[in-house]
């Protein structure tokens, strides 16, 4: 992370003098009197207090007696140089010169200018320390304006000399004076008084913002030039917050943060510029990471799974945790040849670990299966500097992801995500337990109709052609029998397991068939059976696509975080072209050529299960 100081920020000449003179006193006596704070800067405020500058108001000023006391940059009023000179008290004059040559300038107008009835008025704030010493100028009757509202207190029949307070911006003091000159009626003679130090950082300060992803600025609350030099840093980059001292940082800010720029206002130290400088270093310090990888993007593909979410999140916060960027490449390979990219942040991923579906949204691309769409997707990640990719799917997402590594050299790792669970090198993939729960739901309230009809059920659920939502959701529902595409069931063989279980019984028949049942589905062999035997009363109940929908389990959500963890992980430790997976509750890593070649097994021990339970 590269971070700058603004080389405009920092103190202005008369900020500079009154620290200096302050220091300088303190060195031989142990206090000094300051009308005020010495400077807008609470942390700054604190450090001379400590050397023994006292601030003091007007009231406790008039009182004093034989003491020295400090005149700010701000300057003062006659009135007070009049009250030192009574109560014999020594004026450390550090008012700012280009203050105190506006005093005077001030001054002179009103003498001349009372000849004449006019009137003086004064561009700034109502009761500032510098409006204040001004008007004093004036024997209180210069006449502030903050807007042009204000001006309504102006006699425009009589003349009228504007100035303005020197920390103004030129914009304001512009609208003003536009007004009067529509207005006045007599004389009118307008001095432009703003010190070019503030206003001229306006579009140095605005150009400095916009180079920057961050932007901190340093400044008292109090500060008016503070208030003006943030809001000018605002408009130009959202990404700007102001601190008054670097125990305000939030880390979150930096995420994904390339350059930092930090700034301040002219009474802003630049040794508190720098402490915010060592504590965004010392705080983002810990590059975790040395791989070359800095930014990866995420995508899932294929069909959606309950978890899909929980893995996005973990990626993202895995990502950013390793100082990586990641972004969210929206519905699969389709966003890749699209150049559909979304920037994550952690915030980004907040509060969906337990939504189902993909917040990235989801496709099956045709376009990726060809040679030009596939370059066009490499193109795409050139252009936005993604290093890396995770994907998040099953076996046909890795078969993409596989073939895409080996016309590129872009390392991809892979997160199984699909209800299936058929993919080989992992003992489970995120979303298969959430559907074996929803199919266990709908099967609950499918055996209550069933029992209370005496009826036999052929329930067909999802696997496309593996059989492992059948068999676990089989045995947890107690079904009578399963049909799954690893076992060939013939006919007889399922008529006798009915005979054993639904005819003996007489209550109720559960029969789970895998979509993938060589059988040929549900409604294929209840007819078969139904032609068998026309005394059972058979109905057909197609689960679908609610099996891939609803909040992903406890497990689903572990095992999802787990791996979008461990993909990233991977990826930072060179990995490339793998699956993540976990083998006996340790996190795995298998080729893509391995999961893609071989095919996962159903359990022989969980097929038998089913045998001695449905007796
Ligand atoms: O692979 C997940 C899965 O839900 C399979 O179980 C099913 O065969 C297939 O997707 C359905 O795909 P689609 O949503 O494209 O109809």
């Amino acid at each position: 992370m590269n971070i700058e100081i603004d080389p405009n920020a920092g103190f202005c000449f008369g900020v500079v003098n009154a620290i200096n003179k302050a220091e300088e006193i303190l060195k031989e006596d142990n206090t000094l009197f300051c009308i005020g704070d010495i400077v807008h800067n609470n942390i700054e405020v604190d450090r001379l207090n400590a050397l023994g500058l006292q601030a003091i108001n007007h009231d406790q000023f008039s009182k004093l007696s034989g003491k020295k006391v400090l005149f700010r940059a701000h300057g003062e009023p006659p009135s007070s140089y009049k009250t030192a000179k009574k109560q014999n008290i020594e004026i450390i004059d550090a008012s700012c010169p280009v203050v105190l040559n506006l005093q005077k300038k001030i001054k002179k107008a009103y003498r001349e200018i009372q000849k004449s009835n006019g009137q003086i008025i004064i561009y700034g704030k109502k009761g500032h320390a510098e409006v204040n010493g001004l008007v004093g100028q004036t024997e209180g009757k210069a006449i502030v304006v903050e807007n042009t509202a204000d001006l309504k207190l102006v006699n425009f029949d009589l003349p009228v000399v504007l100035f303005s307070q020197t920390t103004k911006t030129i914009t304001g003091f512009t609208e003003i004076s536009e007004y009067l000159k529509k207005e006045c009626k007599s004389s009118l003679k307008i001095n432009d008084t703003i010190c070019r130090k503030v206003s001229n950082r306006v579009p140095l300060l605005k150009e400095f913002a916009n180079q920057h992803d961050v932007v901190i600025f340093v400044s008292g609350e109090k500060s008016s030039n503070g208030k003006l030099l943030f809001d000018v840093c605002k408009k130009a980059n959202q990404n700007s917050y102001f601190i008054t001292c670097p125990k305000e940082l939030n880390m979150d800010w930096f995420e994904n943060a390339k350059s930092v720029g930090v700034s301040g206002a002219t009474s802003t130290p630049t040794w508190l510029m720098n402490e915010t400088i060592e504590k965004i270093k010392l705080e983002n310090k810990s590059d975790l990471s040395m791989s070359k990888i800095k930014k990866i993007g995420v995508l899932t593909s294929g069909g959606d799974a309950p978890g899909m979410n929980a893995a996005i999140r973990a990626v993202v916060r895995a990502a950013i945790y390793n100082k990586v960027e990641v972004v969210g490449v929206l519905q699969g390979y389709e966003g890749l040849i699209h150049g559909d990219f979304k920037k994550m942040k952690s915030h980004d991923v907040s509060n969906i670990i337990q939504k189902g579906g993909t917040i990235l949204r989801s496709a099956r691309s045709e376009e990726f299966r060809t040679i030009e769409g596939r370059k066009k997707a490499h193109e795409q990640m050139i252009a936005n500097k993604i290093d890396a990719l995770i994907v998040i799917g099953g076996d046909g997402t890795f078969s993409g992801a596989r073939i895409f590594t080996q016309e590129y050299d872009i390392p991809v790792v892979g997160i199984p995500g699909t209800i299936d669970n058929d993919l080989y090198g992992t003992d489970y993939t995120i979303g298969y337990d959430t559907a074996i729960n929803t199919v266990i739901d709908a099967v609950d309230k499918i055996r209550d109709t069933a029992s209370a009809h005496n009826r036999l059920f052929f329930i067909e659920v999802m696997g496309r052609d593996a059989g492992f939502i059948a068999l676990r959701s089989g045995i947890a529902t107690g079904a009578e029998a399963i049909l799954i595409p690893e076992k060939e069931t013939h006919t007889q063989e399922l008529q006798k397991y009915l005979e054993k279980g639904y005819k003996e019984h007489k209550s109720s028949g559960i029969v789970i068939v895998a979509e993938g049942d060589k059988s040929g589905g549900a409604y294929t062999i209840a007819k078969e059976i139904g032609k068998e035997h026309p005394e059972y009363d058979i109905r057909v109940s197609v689960l679908g696509h609610m099996q891939r929908g609803g909040s992903p389990s406890a497990f689903d959500r572990v095992t999802a975080s787990t791996m979008g963890v461990a993909a990233v992980e991977a990826l930072l430790d060179d990995q490339k072209s793998v699956m993540v997976g976990i083998v006996n509750g340790e996190v795995s890593h298998v080729s893509f050529n391995k999961t893609i070649k071989n095919k996962k097994k159903v359990k022989d021990s969980l097929m038998s299960l089913n045998d001695i339970l449905s007796i």
